[in-house]
């Protein structure tokens, strides 16, 4: 028999109570994720920064701005969509998630993917490229590019942080933003 979905008000509990790595000392809150628990779309990011840490939402910062602005070029709200990240702590100075963090934290986003069943995981960045397609292979060759796991559509993009600095990105995210619209209307 499959296993019953967790609901979202469980899982997130459940995560606002771990302490399983040492992630967990560092915090203000954890970070669950927020959105539509019904969505299409699924976004998953890395892991929260500072004003993530702060508010206890995704994608809040300078990241979520410009994740903001490029949700509008595929013509999604972030009403409708549901964000999310692979790390629900932030680790601290914003460094790379360590893949002991990844694996004692991934049960949770793998649940809440489980409930929330997209037919769209976009991720954004490598990290969550990585943990959702099971491949070496990077973002930059990936990026853009529509890919299945299991049943779900998998549509891997730059993250939005990528762009902060670089107009090459920030064309690239523009691009890809503008496909996965275009695959939501297919
Ligand atoms: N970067 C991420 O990957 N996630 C957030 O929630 C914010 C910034």
């Amino acid at each position: 028999m499959p296993k019953p979905h967790i609901p979202l008000e469980v899982l997130k509990a459940q995560v606002a109570a771990c302490q399983a790595c040492p992630l967990a000392a560092g915090r203000t809150q954890t970070v669950f994720g927020d959105g539509n628990p019904d969505a299409r779309v699924l976004f998953i990011g890395e892991a929260p920064g500072k004003n993530e840490d702060l508010q206890g939402l995704p994608f809040v910062g300078k990241a979520g701005q410009n994740l903001n602005q490029l949700l509008e070029i595929a013509g999604l709200t972030r009403e409708e969509v549901f964000i999310a990240n692979v790390l629900k702590c932030r680790p601290p100075g914003n460094r790379d998630p360590r893949p002991e963090e990844i694996e004692l934290c991934t049960p949770f986003l793998r649940e809440q993917t489980r409930t929330i069943n997209p037919e769209f995981i976009v991720t954004l960045g490598n990290f969550a490229t990585k943990f959702v397609l099971k491949t070496e292979v990077g973002i930059t060759r990936l990026h853009g590019t529509l890919q299945q796991a299991g049943r779900f559509k998998v549509f891997p993009i730059y993250h939005p942080a990528a762009a902060i600095y670089d107009r090459t990105k920030w064309l690239a995210l523009e691009n890809d933003f503008a496909t996965l619209g275009e695959l939501l209307r297919r």
